[in-house]
């Protein structure tokens, strides 16, 4: 179970007496006096929240750390604008401890700063430059940018990587001097802090209300779970829990101390029961969104869960945990065991475990295929996204496939089959068999005509 009750309970009243001192010595009226004029948005959100009535004022979070880079001095006060996860520690150590050892806080490296992460370490490359023209498939688009000459070009900005990528994922932001920032705003999961710090807090409970009943709605992950590649928010809509959350969802209990959320506040599980709260009472909340995962399903390749980055170095080495993963499927069980029978549940995971199955099969035959286009030099390994079946067999991977696993794993019919299978082994495979095909003959026909000129020519 959670933290007990009783410590709740003590944590509340210190807390409130805390904050009591901290109103008669009018710590946060210091802020208040010009923020509620200059920014009464903020004001308001501080005081209608947790924070506020329990006494924890600006200058808890604000009043900048030794070594902090984005410090500045501040109307005779030493502060940060980007509080870091850093910031939340003294009060949230366990939080702050799961979270950095997510894929959330590592979302940067693992995802857009990938290519620099694996330079830098030995070269000191420019993380603005890398995350933008690397050519790989990290990039989809860069294949025909370099096509086009404009990979490189200087007035071509890329700027779809600054409020694409980096706005699910996280980048670097920068401490000039005197408060100025670059790179900020941003809350991407694993932003790089300028205290060196990973990850960011507000993508989920957003300042300055850093709320539990926000953190629990779906909307909340579904800014960036969503879409062709990973659509677990439309996925979510269309299942029978979605359709109940849409049709009852406002008159349940938000609000119930994390841990002790059950079956009694709520008709149908959100993204954050299923994968992060205390829930019944069987499970523990937990800020290591990947600790009730079997699988990795985004990978080219399903495989059980990896080890995380207490153990290796997550972005160069993948090694799968047997033991993470099956504990894992052990704990969302027991989240589904809360509303439903054993039989249910346990049938359930049996029919998605063959659906993964079958998508590594087809996984197996997409690879084997552009390898032999490759050996039979029908296609170029050059520029790695440009021709059709590289297109194809990217799109297999990382687009239907993905939704046909995803779509299985939460619910969502019509991603399993239309979206999901279908369009990948139909749509894209069989466009990549037809477009190899179609190389082979005209290969064939190449050599033919070569020959017989060959045959005609002078000699
Ligand atoms: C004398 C008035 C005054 C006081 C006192 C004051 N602020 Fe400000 N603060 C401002 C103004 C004005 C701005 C600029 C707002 C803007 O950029 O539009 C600002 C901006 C900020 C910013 C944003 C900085 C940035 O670069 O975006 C933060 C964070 C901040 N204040 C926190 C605090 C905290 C915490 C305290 C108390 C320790 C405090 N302020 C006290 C007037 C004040
Ligand atoms: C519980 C911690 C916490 C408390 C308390 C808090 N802040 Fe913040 N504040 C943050 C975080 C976190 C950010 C977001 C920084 C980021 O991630 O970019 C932030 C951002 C800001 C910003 C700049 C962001 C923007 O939207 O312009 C201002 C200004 C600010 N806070 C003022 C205040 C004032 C004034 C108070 C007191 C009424 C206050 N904060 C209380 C944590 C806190
Ligand atoms: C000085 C201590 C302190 C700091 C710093 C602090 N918090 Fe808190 N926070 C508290 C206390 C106390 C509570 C109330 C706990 C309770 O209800 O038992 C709380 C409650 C919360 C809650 C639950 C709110 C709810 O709706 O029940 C969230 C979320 C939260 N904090 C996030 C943060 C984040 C994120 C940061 C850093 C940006 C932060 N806190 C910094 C002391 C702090
Ligand atoms: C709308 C938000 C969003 C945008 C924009 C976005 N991503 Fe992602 N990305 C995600 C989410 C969510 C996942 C997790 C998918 C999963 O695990 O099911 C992810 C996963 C990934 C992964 C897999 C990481 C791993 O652990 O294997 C990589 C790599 C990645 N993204 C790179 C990028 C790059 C590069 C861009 C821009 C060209 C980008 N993403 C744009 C949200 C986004
Ligand atoms: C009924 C419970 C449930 C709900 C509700 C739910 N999920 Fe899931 N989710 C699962 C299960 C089960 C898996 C697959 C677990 C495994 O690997 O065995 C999964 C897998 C995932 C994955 C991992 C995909 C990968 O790449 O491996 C992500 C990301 C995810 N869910 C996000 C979400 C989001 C966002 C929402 C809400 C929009 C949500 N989930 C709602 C049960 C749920
Ligand atoms: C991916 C979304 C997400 C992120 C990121 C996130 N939280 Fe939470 N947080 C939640 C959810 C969901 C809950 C409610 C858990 C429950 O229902 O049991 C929660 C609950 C909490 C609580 C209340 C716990 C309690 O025992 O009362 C605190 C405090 C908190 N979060 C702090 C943080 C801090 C600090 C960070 C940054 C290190 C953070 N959260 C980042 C989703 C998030
Ligand atoms: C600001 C964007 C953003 C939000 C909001 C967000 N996520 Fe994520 N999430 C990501 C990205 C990006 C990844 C992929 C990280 C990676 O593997 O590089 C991810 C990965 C995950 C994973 C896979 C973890 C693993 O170990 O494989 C789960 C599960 C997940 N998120 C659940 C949630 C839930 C639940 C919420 C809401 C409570 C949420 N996320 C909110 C961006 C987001
Ligand atoms: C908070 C309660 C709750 C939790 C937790 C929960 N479910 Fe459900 N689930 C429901 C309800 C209610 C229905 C609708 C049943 C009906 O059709 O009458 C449902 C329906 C379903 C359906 C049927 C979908 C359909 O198309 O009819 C499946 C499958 C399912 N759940 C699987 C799971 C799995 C697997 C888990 C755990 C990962 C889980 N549920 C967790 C409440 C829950």
């Amino acid at each position: 179970m959670s933290r007990p009750s009783v410590f709740r309970v003590l944590s509340v009243i210190s807390w409130g007496i805390l904050g009591g001192i901290a109103v008669q010595t009018a710590a946060a009226d210091e802020c208040l006096v010009c923020h509620e004029m200059t920014t009464p948005g903020i004001a308001k959100q501080w005081h209608d929240s947790r924070h506020s009535d329990v006494g924890v004022e600006c200058r808890a979070c604000h009043q900048s750390r030794a070594g902090d880079p984005s410090a500045f001095e501040h109307n005779g006060f030493t502060i940060t604008a980007v509080p870091s996860p850093r910031y939340c520690e003294d009060c949230h150590p366990q939080e702050v401890e799961e979270h950095s050892r997510s894929k959330h806080a590592w979302g940067a490296f693992l995802g857009p700063l990938k290519p620099y992460y694996l330079k830098a370490k030995a070269e000191g490359l420019d993380p603005e430059r890398m995350a933008k023209t690397a050519l790989t498939p990290l990039f989809p688009d860069s294949g025909i940018l370099h096509k086009l000459g404009l990979l490189d070009d200087p007035t071509y900005h890329h700027n779809n990587v600054n409020l694409g990528c980096i706005e699910c994922h996280g980048s670097f932001i920068i401490a000039e001097p005197e408060g100025r920032l670059k790179g900020w705003p941003n809350a991407g999961v694993g932003r790089i802090n300028p205290d060196g710090s990973i990850g960011s807090c507000t993508y989920c409970h957003t300042r300055h209300g850093f709320s539990v009943a926000e953190a629990r709605k779906p909307e909340t992950c579904g800014q960036c779970h969503l879409g062709p590649d990973h659509p677990q928010h439309e996925i979510y809509e269309e299942s029978k829990h979605g359709n109940i959350y849409g049709a009852s969802g406002e008159s349940w209990d938000w609000e119930a101390p994390a841990g002790e959320w059950g079956p009694e506040d709520i008709a149908a599980p959100t993204c954050a029961t299923c994968h992060m709260s205390g829930f019944g009472g069987v499970v523990e909340t937990t800020h290591e969104v990947g600790e009730r995962l079997y699988w990795e399903l985004q990978p080219k390749k399903s495989v059980p869960q990896w080890k995380g980055p207490d153990e290796v170095d997550l972005v160069t080495d993948r090694v799968s945990d047997l033991t993470k993963a099956e504990s894992g499927r052990e704990k969302m069980t027991l989240v589904c065991y809360q509303c439903h029978s054993g039989q249910w549940a346990d049938n359930y995971f049996e029919e998605f475990d063959k659906v993964v199955a079958d998508y590594n099969q087809i996984w197996e035959r997409t690879d084997g295929l552009l390898q032999q286009a490759y050996d039979e030099e029908l296609i170029s390994r050059d520029n790695p996204l440009d021709e059709t079946p590289e297109i194809m067999h990217y799109l297999v991977w990382h687009h239907d496939g993905r939704r046909w696993r995803m779509g299985a794993s939460m619910m969502g019919p019509d991603w399993t089959h239309w979206n999901g299978a279908v369009d990948a082994i139909m749509n894209k495979l069989g466009t990549m068999i037809n477009d190899i095909e179609m190389r082979r003959r005209l290969k064939a026909i190449e050599e033919k005509l070569s020959l017989a000129s060959g045959a005609a020519g002078p000699g």
